[in-house]
């Protein structure tokens, strides 16, 4: 990939300025896509969708439809070079049909969406610090202009310090008449986006935002009964989903559902006063905190023991949420313990890279996610 985007660079040196200057995850994120690409070839409709849906994202990059044919004719080199003996008549001829494929969807996807804003500008109308690491911002956002999110979904957000980085962050509440929205942010050592998040922003300031992004929403629950498991800001879209979920206008009526939000101390519990007060207007909702060790919560159990002891017995959705340790262990919890349980989560991983991560297996052995 190194090499690939050398050649990119030198062929075509105006695409360098789109890029941020460390390229070092980029790199690994197109090896995954071009993967993704190889094992779904044989479901070209699943294929397509995610090109479509990435080319949607690339337009914020300033990515044009002309440039994918550059792109792709540079990767065919870059593989035709380092193939060795895999390389042969045939490869190129498959690779020549993947690539060009790839960039006849995604060129198409990004002129159908021409018509729609790539990004918008979110104003920071509040920023409220919630520990030493933590803060829950407020953007002001813009739904006349086209911004719609559903609750659970996610967002990219560019701070004005660090151009053309992009970090997603969760959407913490369902849509609000007035399009404001707000965003749990943990400071990560070292992190650019979440530090200058947390750490360098301020009422009035302002950043830009991408479309809201997400398979994991209110929408995918359909039983009476729900279970939230939050591990750190993992809680962001769980709150928005339960929020939504057990709204008392909801009809015929809100299902039952519980949160439970895992931290490591008490400190951490960092949104504890307004999860109260979303629980005091909706009686369909009961907020469970667990600290291993605590007193006055789950007393001394880990959210897994916690989650075990929550597990509904009859039909039920269950959402999981947070660091990819926790949810791994949550959905082999669920498959275990309760098969019959519809389980909805991102794939495990993804946060820590900062970025989706594309499953570069082949179909039937990725994350053992269920939605
Ligand atoms: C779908 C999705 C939703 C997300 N929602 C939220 C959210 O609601 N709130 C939130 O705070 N974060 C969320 N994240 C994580 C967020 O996108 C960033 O990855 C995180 O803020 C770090 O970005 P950065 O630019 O500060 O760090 P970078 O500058 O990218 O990284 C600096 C260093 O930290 C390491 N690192 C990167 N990410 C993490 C991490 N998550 N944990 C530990 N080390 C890390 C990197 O390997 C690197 O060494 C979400 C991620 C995804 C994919
Ligand atoms: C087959 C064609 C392509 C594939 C499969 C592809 C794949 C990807 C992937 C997987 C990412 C990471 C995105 C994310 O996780 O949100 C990405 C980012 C990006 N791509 Fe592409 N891409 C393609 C074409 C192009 C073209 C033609 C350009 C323009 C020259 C381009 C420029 C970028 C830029 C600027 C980023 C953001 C980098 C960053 O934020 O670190 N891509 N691409």
């Amino acid at each position: 990939m190194a090499y690939f985007f050398a050649s990119l660079f030198v062929r075509n040196p105006e695409f360098r300025a789109m890029f941020p200057l460390a390229m070092g995850g980029q790199r690994r994120r197109v090896f995954d896509a071009l993967a993704r690409c190889v094992w779904g070839a044989d479901e070209p409709e699943s294929l397509s969708d995610y090109l479509r849906q990435l080319a949607r994202d690339h337009r914020r990059y300033g990515v044009l439809d002309q440039h994918y044919r550059a792109f792709c004719d540079t990767l065919l080199g870059a593989l035709q070079a380092f193939g060795g003996q895999g390389w042969s008549e045939r490869a190129g001829v498959a690779w020549r049909a993947l690539l060009g494929h790839a960039a006849t969807v995604m060129a198409e996807a990004a002129r159908e969406a021409s018509g729609e804003p790539a990004w918008w500008v979110g104003e920071v109308a509040g920023h409220d610090r919630r520990g030493p690491d933590v803060a829950v911002l407020t953007l002001r956002t813009e739904p006349a202009a086209g911004f719609r999110y559903r609750s659970g979904q996610y967002l990219d957000v560019q701070v004005p310090r660090w151009p053309r980085v992009w970090r997603s962050y969760s959407i913490a509440n369902a849509p609000r008449p007035d399009g404001t929205i707000d965003l749990h942010v943990r400071a990560i050592p070292g992190g650019r986006v979440s530090s200058a998040l947390v750490g360098q922003t301020g009422v009035g300031d302002a950043v830009l935002i991408g479309p809201a992004r997400g398979q994991m929403t209110a929408a995918s629950a359909s039983s009476g009964t729900v279970l939230c498991v939050a591990g750190g800001t993992g809680l962001a879209p769980l709150r928005a989903i339960a929020e939504e979920l057990a709204s008392p206008a909801r009809a015929p009526e809100p299902p039952q559902v519980r949160l439970l939000v895992a931290a490591r101390d008490e400190r951490d519990l960092y949104d504890l006063a307004g999860l109260d007060e979303l629980a005091a207007d909706r009686p369909a909702l009961k907020i469970t905190p667990v600290v291993p060790g605590s007193r006055g919560n789950e007393h001394g159990q880990g959210v897994l023991a916690a989650m075990a002891r929550h597990l509904p017995a009859g039909p039920a959705d269950v959402f999981v949420c947070g660091p990819p340790g926790m949810v791994s262990a949550a959905l082999r919890l669920a498959a275990e313990q309760a098969p019959h349980l519809r389980v909805h989560a991102d794939a495990p991983g993804s946060w820590r890279d900062g970025r989706r991560a594309a499953p570069c297996q082949p179909p039937g052995s990725g994350p053992a996610c269920r939605a």
